[in-house]
């Protein structure tokens, strides 16, 4: 009978056996399979499993890893860098921690960037050890660095073009005014003389708001701040867009806010912002319709708040508009600017210590900007 039970008994354990081999064969095999780097440590410093990656990748000898012990392989590990007790200080810290999750990129003294996770074993809520994750991730830094020097000269550029292209503009402005007072009286040429003017001022314009793209990126936007009656920073921006908003036949109601609201800003800044932003209403809506501008104070916070009726922001744009050169494509319409305008109101207010947000019930159903600024601040800038 025990000797029937033991047979009995004895079939599933090499059963079983057989099993857990095939299966400790398979985790290898995927283990060698990944891409990445591993390391699995359990919470007495024994190195539990590993794989050929993490060999290749930190040079180790193999009498270190035939050790099983975590702290030569940390030593080891730790060489690859200029500071190597930075390194072995981050490992304590995380195990002292017990962090369930941590990520790091490490630079190693190669040149090599390895991005490092690590993520804690738990059996029934006890923690067993740690699984030890590591990437090389030199390439996709290399591409990274590449893509932002290429951004910074392609800034650089802009700005340097600004500059070369705004003297000549100017004399170009100068002399076809000039033009206009002393040329010719005959309604033809002052006709041609007129439309020079114009589009020499729009280019000046787009030339202007470049400069303001170079000296925002490069920090060196200076603001002039001075008090200012919130309501004369309306006039004027409703002033400057006079001209392009009779020209498309809408009309632009002001709603003041209290005479005695002041604010402390650089207020020819101010007056850029809330033009920029009742110049797009006026281009972005079909002739004759309605823009309103309105002013009051909340919770301490000047708000102006530029309202129209036109062609809307489909929701995924609303955040993207205020990105530099980002323009909403619609089909059959062309699009003239160069997507800088709120991109620079978006600095201009942050600057300013304020915010500033788009909304809209989507396309077709109009937009609203709305400008948070701080009143009555005093800085010593
Ligand atoms: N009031 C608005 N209604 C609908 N779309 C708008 C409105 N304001 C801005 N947009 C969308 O956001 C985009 C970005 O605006 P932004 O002012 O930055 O650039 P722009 O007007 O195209 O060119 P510019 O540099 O001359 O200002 C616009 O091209 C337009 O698609
Ligand atoms: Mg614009």
């Amino acid at each position: 009978m025990p000797a029937a039970f033991s047979s009995h008994v004895s079939v599933p354990n090499r059963n079983c056996s057989r099993r857990s081999r095939r299966w400790r064969r398979k985790q290898r095999k995927t283990l060698e399979s990944t891409t990445d780097a591993i390391l699995v440590t359990d919470e007495q410093g024994v190195i539990t499993d590993f794989n050929e990656n993490l060999v290749e990748m930190w040079r180790i000898p193999r009498e270190i890893m035939d050790s099983r012990q975590h702290r030569l392989l940390r030593d080891a590990i730790s060489q690859r860098f200029e500071n190597p007790r930075q390194y072995d200080s981050r490992i304590d810290e995380i195990y002292s921690a017990a962090a369930p999750q941590t990520s790091d990129v490490l630079e190693l003294a190669d040149g090599r960037v390895i991005e490092r996770f690590s993520k804690v074993q738990s059996v029934e809520g006890r923690i067993v050890g740690r699984v030890w994750t590591f990437r090389d991730i030199t390439e996709r830094r290399l591409t990274e660095q590449a893509l932002i020097e290429a951004d910074r000269r392609k800034d650089e550029f802009l700005s340097v073009l600004a500059h070369e292209l705004r003297n000549p503009l100017a004399a170009a402005l100068m002399a076809v005014r000039l033009l206009q007072q002393k040329g010719p009286p005959d309604p033809t040429l002052q006709n041609l003389r007129a439309i020079i003017v114009r589009q020499t001022l729009l280019l000046s314009k787009l030339v202007d708001d470049l400069l303001d793209v170079g000296r925002i990126t490069t920090g060196k936007m200076r603001l002039e701040k001075k008090h200012v009656a919130l309501n004369t920073i309306l006039k004027e921006a409703a002033e400057v867009c006079t001209l392009l908003i009779e020209r498309r036949n809408h009309t632009l109601s002001v709603q003041f806010a209290d005479p005695s609201l002041s604010l402390y800003v650089d207020a020819a800044r101010i007056v850029q912002v809330v033009s920029n932003l009742l110049n797009n209403a006026a281009k972005y809506m079909n002739d004759g319709g309605q823009i309103e501008l309105a002013a009051s104070e909340e919770d301490g916070n000047a708000v102006i708040r530029v309202r129209d009726k036109g062609f809307g922001i489909p929701r995924e744009m609303l955040d993207r508009i205020f990105q530099r050169f980002v323009q909403i494509s619609t089909p059959g319409r062309s699009v003239d600017g160069l997507g800088i305008g709120l991109s620079v109101v978006k600095a201009l207010v942050e600057r300013h210590g304020g915010t500033v947000e788009a909304a809209s019930e989507g396309p077709g159903k109009g937009s609203e900007f709305v400008v948070r600024l701080p009143v009555f601040i005093k800085t010593n800038e």
